[in-house]
């Protein structure tokens, strides 16, 4: 089995790609990625050592590029990380995350039908639901309708439902995976949880938009490529699937959590004025996958994040 996986460079594709050639030493892995400042471009170092892996240097918004690299390859199975992923960015450069994570997405779903791909699978995000009031009950499902808050979210609604269209219309065999905020090893500096812990190892000011009240779903790594394998092997075709552990936390009682277990003082914490549109809560109900799929996650919520802590500490 020959598997694409684009984006594999940035974060969560890193440890999807490491999980995949741990896992299935028989196929072949093909890690496609333009590198931007969000690609781990050092890990390629570490991967060129397996003789099953191959790596495209390259732009999924690029159909010409992409369709030699399809023709040449013929893969069996494409996943796809692919995409800007900064909320702050999404708001000064919109083009460019239209262009990744809507009009990459097309070429790949329209490339994977055109050289019969088994499946296609899009990795989303709870943030096409939008958010919810932070004393709300509410869980969305998969059934909810999208209500997108910011453009990155916008965006990978449209994916969606450029994918959805794709399969009722042309019969694209694909599934998608809708995550809540992942936390591990190698996400960007600018993401919430290295930065608190770089900043707090380096003593300096940790910047805290609004009180701190909102509250984000965390999800270890290692638990979300667990699930993302699980979809594509027995998740049924055309469908979405929400992927979580429950972890809801405030953002300022997780700040104060990690500066806890660093022995930083809190003094570090510095309120900054919240952004025009910061979304208070997410939450998903993630029980088609537990129900369908058999879904359960490894990791516990304190060890993964000390897994975390010590792999920035050691950067
Ligand atoms: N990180 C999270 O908490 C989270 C949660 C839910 C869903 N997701 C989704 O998971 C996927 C991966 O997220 P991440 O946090 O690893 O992102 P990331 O920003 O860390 O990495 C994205 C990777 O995609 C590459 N890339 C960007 N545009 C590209 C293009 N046009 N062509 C080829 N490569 C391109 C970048 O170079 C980078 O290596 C994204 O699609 C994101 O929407 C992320």
């Amino acid at each position: 089995m020959k598997v694409l996986i684009t984006g594999g460079l940035g974060f969560i594709g890193v440890n999807f790609t490491k999980f995949f050639l741990g896992k299935y030493k028989e196929d072949e892995v093909v890690v496609l990625d333009k590198i931007t400042y969000a690609a781990n471009r050092r890990i390629l170092d570490e991967f060129k050592h397996f003789s099953n892996f191959k790596f495209y240097k390259g732009d999924i918004a690029n159909l010409e590029f992409l369709e030699k690299v399809f023709r040449k390859e013929k893969f069996d199975y494409v996943v796809n990380f692919a995409a800007e992923t900064s909320v702050d960015k999404s708001f000064l450069d919109e083009a460019t995350f239209f262009k990744s994570n809507v009009l990459g997405v097309i070429n790949l779903a329209s490339l994977s039908l055109k050289y019969n791909v088994k499946r296609f699978h899009q990795v989303s995000t709870d943030e096409i639901y939008g958010d919810l009031p932070l004393d709300s009950k509410k869980k969305f499902s998969e059934n909810d309708p999208f209500n997108p808050k910011n453009p990155y979210a916008l965006s990978k609604a449209q994916a969606e439902e450029f994918l959805f269209m794709y399969h009722k219309v042309h019969g694209l065999n694909m599934t998608i995976s809708r995550s809540t905020n992942n936390f591990g090893r190698y996400q960007a500096s600018d993401k919430l949880i290295p930065l608190v812990i770089n900043r707090a190892l380096n003593n300096m000011e940790i910047p805290v938009f609004g009180d701190g009240n909102n509250i984000r779903d965390w999800f270890f790594v290692l638990d979300h490529c667990k699930a993302i394998d699980l979809i594509i092997k027995k998740g049924k075709n055309g469908e979405a699937y929400n992927v979580s552990s429950h972890e809801p936390h405030q953002n300022l009682e997780l700040i104060k959590f990690i500066l806890q277990k660093l022995r930083k003082k809190e003094s570090l914490i510095r309120f900054v004025e919240a952004r025009k549109i910061h979304d208070r809560k997410y939450a998903v109900d993630t029980s088609k996958i537990e129900n369908e799929l058999g879904y359960r996650h490894d990791y516990d919520f304190e060890y993964a994040l000390d897994l975390t802590i010590e792999y920035y500490r050691g950067k």
